[in-house]
C-alpha cells in the first residue's frame, strides 16, 4: 500500500499541495486530473522522491519512505515517467531497455515491449535516444522502459501527451493489461475519458487540493464544468 498522509509543498510561502491524503493498494489504479498547474506532476514527484514535501509523509508498505532518495524508492519497486520524457544523447533505446530491466534483458524482450507500445523494433532497438525522435515516440519508448521495469507501483504522468489519436485505443489497451495483471498499482494523470472508465478511484485536484474523490459518476460534473468560468461570464456578456 502507498498513502500520502498530510502532504503539503510550498514554493516562496506559495502553497502548490495543501494536505494531501491518498492511499493507493498494490493492485489499485488511480487516475489523478484536474487543471493545468493544480499540482498534479508535483504530486507523483513527490511519491518518487524528485521533490521533498515540506511537510508530510510517504508510506510504503507501512515504510516511511520520505527521506529515501530517487534510486533507493526505485529500488523499492516504483517507476515514474515524465510528463516530458527525459533524453539521454548517447544511448540508444535498447540500451535504455536493458537498463530498465533491471534482471534480464535480450532483444526478443526489447521487441515485444516496443511492439506492445506501438514501435517496431527493427527501426527503433538501435536508434539514439535524442532530439531526432518525436515527442510522441519519446513517450512510447519512455512506456515501453516502464512496463519493462513492471514496478510495484507504476506512476505515468499524462502517457497520452503526444501520443496521435489512432495509437490511443491501444494505449489504454496497455492500462488494461497492467490492470488485469495484477502485478502493480498504477497511478495515472490523465485527462482522457477512456482511462476514466477503467480506473477504480479517480481524484480531482484543483488549486493543490482534492476536491473530489471517487468512481466516474462522482468526478463528472467536474469535467462538465471544466470551462473557465470567467470566460464564460465575459462571452455571455
Ligand atoms: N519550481 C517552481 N517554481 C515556481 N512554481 C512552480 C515550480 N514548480 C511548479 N510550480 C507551480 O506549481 C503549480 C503546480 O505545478 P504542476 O504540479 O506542474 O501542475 P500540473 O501538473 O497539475 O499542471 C503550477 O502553478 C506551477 O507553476
Ligand atoms: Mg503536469
Amino acid at each position: 500500500m502507498l498513502e500520502l498522509k498530510d502532504i503539503c509543498y510550498k514554493i516562496d510561502n506559495k502553497d502548490i499541495l495543501k494536505d494531501i491524503n491518498i492511499v493507493i493498494k498494490s493492485h489499485e489504479f488511480v487516475l489523478i486530473t484536474g487543471p493545468n498547474g493544480s499540482g498534479k506532476s508535483t504530486l507523483v514527484k513527490i511519491i518518487m522522491g524528485l521533490i521533498k514535501p515540506t511537510s508530510g509523509k510517504v508510506l510504503l508498505d507501512g515504510v516511511d519512505i520520505t527521506d529515501k532518495r530517487v534510486y533507493e524508492r526505485a529500488r523499492l519497486g516504483i517507476t515514474f515517467t515524465f510528463q516530458t520524457p527525459v533524453i539521454f544523447k548517447g544511448l540508444t533505446v535498447r540500451d535504455l531497455l536493458c537498463i530498465s530491466r533491471d534482471y534480464y534483458y535480450d532483444d526478443y524482450v526489447g521487441r515485444e515491449l516496443l511492439k506492445k507500445v506501438g514501435l517496431c523494433a527493427q527501426e527503433y532497438l538501435d536508434r539514439e535516444v535524442n532530439n531526432s525522435l518525436s515527442g510522441g515516440e519519446l513517450k512510447r519508448i519512455e512506456l515501453a522502459c516502464a512496463l519493462g521495469k513492471q514496478g510495484k507501483y507504476m506512476l505515468f504522468d499524462e502517457p497520452e501527451a503526444g501520443i496521435d489519436l489512432w495509437s490511443f485505443e491501444d494505449l489504454t489497451n496497455i492500462f488494461k493489461d497492467v490492470k488485469k495483471s495484477k502485478c502493480s498499482g498504477l497511478v495515472v494523470i490523465s485527462h482522457q475519458e477512456k482511462l476514466f472508465n477503467i480506473a477504480d478511484k479517480i481524484i480531482v485536484l484543483e488549486n493543490g487540493s482534492i476536491i473530489e474523490f471517487g468512481n466516474k459518476n462522482k468526478i463528472n460534473k467536474y469535467l462538465k464544468n471544466s470551462k473557465c468560468e470567467k470566460c464564460m461570464r465575459d462571452n455571455n456578456e
